[in-house]
């Protein structure tokens, strides 16, 4: 497997590739790589010749130093784990220094308000950091396409909206979110979570299906209303947020209207963790 810290490196290399014709595929994550980032290597595996996996903790998406530094890292077990998925695998794990220099700051984006609701109005700066390091790993590894899972729905919307605004030629494609048993829904943040927290985290998933089974015949309204009760009943699970959106835009969904797609999108902190979810309605 071949293995890059620096991008120049990276992009003779890739050159080199797209010479011979090879299609190529984009997975950005942060490492500590569980099934659910593997679900989406495997589906750019089975869509191009190579795949480049980048394992990079961003430092300009988290608004909060103390997530940063508790971001758990496993490099090593990634690579690891990577190679025993495929041989057509390339992982580029930058430093810091290799993205940002001695300008750790991110660009400014218009994402036409997708960036102002839910995760960018509780994680001030967050969509920044994600534009300029994904628009960074897109212009440099230029692939045909780049995969992003659905567990980070309005990021995914987010990226798409970017593409289009800078006329970035890459197709984005979306990924169904891998769940834990319990119907958690996998992500890095679930390793800091107790056995007791984890095992009881179900209750987040549930708690979206249960809406969604109303969503047929109650407002938004009284399907938040009925969440936040949920929430108040549970001393383990602190709700931050609860929106019923409309898929493309991420407004509220008002009133519903046929031939539109809604969501529902969850924040949570369970043990200090900050846990995300979401479930289409209909
Ligand atoms: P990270 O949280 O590591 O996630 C990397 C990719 O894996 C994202 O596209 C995310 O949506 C997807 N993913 C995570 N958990 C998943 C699950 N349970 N099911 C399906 N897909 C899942 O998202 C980021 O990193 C960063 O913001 C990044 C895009 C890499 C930019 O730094």
């Amino acid at each position: 497997m071949h293995l890059f810290d620096r991008k120049m490196e990276l992009v003779s290399y890739l050159e080199g590739e797209r010479k011979k014709n090879r299609t190529l595929g984009l997975v950005p994550t942060m490492g500590a790589l569980h099934t659910g980032h593997l679900s989406l290597v495997k589906k750019a595996l089975s869509e191009n010749d190579l795949v480049v996996v980048s394992i990079f903790v961003n430092p300009t998406q988290f608004d909060k130093k103390d997530d940063l530094d508790k971001y758990p890292r496993s490099l090593e077990r990634d690579i690891d784990l990577l190679k025993t998925v495929s041989k057509k695998i390339v992982v580029f794990a930058p430093t810091v220094d290799e993205i940002y220099g001695d300008q750790v700051k991110s660009e400014s984006y218009e994402f036409d308000g997708l960036d102002k609701v839910m995760e960018g109005e509780f994680r001030a700066g967050h969509f920044d950091g994600v534009g300029t390091i994904v628009e960074l790993l897109l212009r440099t590894v230029a692939p045909n396409k780049a995969y992003f899972g659905e567990k980070d729905f309005q990021q995914l919307q987010i990226i798409r909206k970017m593409a289009e605004i800078k006329k970035l030629p890459y197709t984005i494609i979306g990924c169904p979110i891998e769940r834990e048993p319990h119907g958690l829904a996998m992500s890095s943040r679930n390793e800091r979570l107790s056995k007791t927290t984890r095992e009881q985290a179900g209750f987040i998933h549930d708690t979206l299906q249960t809406a969604k089974s109303k969503f047929g015949t109650e407002s938004a309204t009284t399907i938040a209303d009925w969440v936040k009760s949920e929430f108040k009943k549970n001393p383990v699970f602190n709700l931050e947020y609860f929106e019923i959106t409309d898929e493309a835009t991420l407004t509220p969904m008002l009133k519903k209207q046929d031939n539109q797609k809604y969501r529902a999108f969850i924040a949570v902190y369970a043990d200090g963790v900050r846990l995300i979810d979401n479930l289409r309605l209909n």
